[in-house]
């Protein structure tokens, strides 16, 4: 009998600490820990110099396309592809950006409207993959910048090796708020040209004016919460979240809507009946 639970209690620890590098390996999963260096730096004649930020095998607008976009790609790495690729990436997909400016971040162009100028916030000098990644394995979310204009910007979220249902912890409205610096907020606010911000970082079952029957009982919701206990069955603690309503890099909709805003509220009505 003894000896009974002995062996449990191994078989649970062992349990547990297979868990562990389970969650140690699924957040280290698909960083660029499998590129090469000279995939993306010139190889210097002088093999001892080191590289630099500058001796790039691509102009840095571009060098991240060349694998990131599948209509360039020929590394035969099978990355993510989020211009020209599959459209349901967790991210969105840069590709309507191709044809309009009200899509999300435009990558290829400058916004005619907006130019580098986030709504909201203040105008950057440059923008493209690195104003929001680093190139190297940074240890945050998707290599996602650590620091943005002076902010903390540390994502935690449990990442899905085929980059489409990410469990979301905390930071991402930190992360858009360092450039869209009047939207993060708990309140809600309308300005001239009507609604535009909504509250961000409230729990949904402490919400009065939320829905949080309903929008627990759907399945294949348009929008999404953040789980601060990291844990997906958690819906006492979801919150709403910049990601509820948006995808981080464009969509088919505008304003890098996760559902067609314009035409349907049916994004809306999964939490609010009004
Ligand atoms: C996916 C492309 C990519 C890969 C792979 C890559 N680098 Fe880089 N590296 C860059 C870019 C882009 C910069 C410039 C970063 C910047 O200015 O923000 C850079 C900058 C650097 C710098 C300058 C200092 C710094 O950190 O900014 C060094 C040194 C460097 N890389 C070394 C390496 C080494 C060594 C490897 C392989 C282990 C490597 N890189 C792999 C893209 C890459
Ligand atoms: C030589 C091809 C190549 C280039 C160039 C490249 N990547 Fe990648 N990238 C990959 C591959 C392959 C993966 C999938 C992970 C893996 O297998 O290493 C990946 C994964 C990623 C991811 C997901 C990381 C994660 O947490 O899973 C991000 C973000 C990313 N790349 C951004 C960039 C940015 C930004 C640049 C430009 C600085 C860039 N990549 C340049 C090949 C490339
Ligand atoms: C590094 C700064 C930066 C960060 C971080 C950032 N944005 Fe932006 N955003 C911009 C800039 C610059 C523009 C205007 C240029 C453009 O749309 O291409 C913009 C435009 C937008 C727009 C309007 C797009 C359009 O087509 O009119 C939305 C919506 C948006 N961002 C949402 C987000 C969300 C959500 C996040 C977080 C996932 C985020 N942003 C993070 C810089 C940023
Ligand atoms: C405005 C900031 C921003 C810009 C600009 C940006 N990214 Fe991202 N990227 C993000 C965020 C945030 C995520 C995490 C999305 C999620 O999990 O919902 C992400 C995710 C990714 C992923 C993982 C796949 C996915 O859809 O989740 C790749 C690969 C990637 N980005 C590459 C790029 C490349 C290449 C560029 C330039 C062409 C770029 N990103 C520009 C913020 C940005
Ligand atoms: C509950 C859904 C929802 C959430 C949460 C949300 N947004 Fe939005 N956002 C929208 C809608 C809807 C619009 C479009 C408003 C319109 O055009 O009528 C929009 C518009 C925007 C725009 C474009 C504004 C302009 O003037 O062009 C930006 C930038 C933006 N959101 C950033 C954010 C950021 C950053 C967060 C998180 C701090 C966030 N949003 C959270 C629904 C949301
Ligand atoms: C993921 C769930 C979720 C989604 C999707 C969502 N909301 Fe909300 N909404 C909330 C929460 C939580 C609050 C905070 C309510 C509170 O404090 O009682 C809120 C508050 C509001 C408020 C302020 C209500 C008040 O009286 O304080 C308005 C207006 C609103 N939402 C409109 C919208 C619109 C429009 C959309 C679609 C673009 C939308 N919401 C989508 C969760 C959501």
């Amino acid at each position: 009998m003894m000896i009974r639970i002995k062996l449990a209690g191994l078989i649970f620890i062992s349990f547990l600490a297979l868990n562990a590098t389970f969650i140690f390996c699924s957040n280290a999963w698909g960083k660029h820990n499998e590129v090469l260096c000279t995939a993306c730096h010139l190889k210097s004649t002088d093999a001892s110099a080191p590289f630099t930020a500058e001796d790039l095998v691509q102009p840095r607008e571009m060098l991240c396309r060349t694998c990131h976009d599948a209509d360039l790609d020929v590394s035969g790495l099978n990355p993510p592809h989020v211009f020209n690729g599959a459209p349901d990436l967790a991210g969105g997909s840069f590709t309507p950006t191709l044809v309009s400016d009200g899509a999300g971040h435009n990558m290829q162009h400058r916004d005619g409207k907006l130019g580098l100028t986030p709504p909201g916030g203040m105008a950057l000098d440059a923008f493209d993959c690195l104003t929001c990644h680093d190139a190297h394995d940074n240890g945050n979310f998707r290599n996602l910048k650590k620091e943005i204009n002076g902010y903390v910007t540390v994502v935690e979220a449990d990442g899905d090796p085929d980059y489409r249902q990410n469990v979301y912890i905390s930071g991402i409205n930190d992360f858009c708020g360092a450039c869209h610096e009047d939207f993060t907020s708990v309140r809600n606010s309308s300005g001239a040209g009507g609604w535009t911000r909504h509250p961000v970082g409230i729990a949904l079952g402490s919400a009065a004016h939320a829905d949080l029957d309903n929008w627990s009982r759907l399945t294949n919701k348009a929008t999404q919460a953040q789980y601060p206990s990291g844990n997906p069955n958690d819906i006492y603690g979801a919150q709403v979240f910049c990601l509820s309503c948006h995808r981080a890099h464009a969509s088919p909709y505008d304003n890098a809507m996760r559902w067609d805003h314009r035409q349907k509220p049916y994004g809306c009505l999964e939490c609010h009946t009004f």
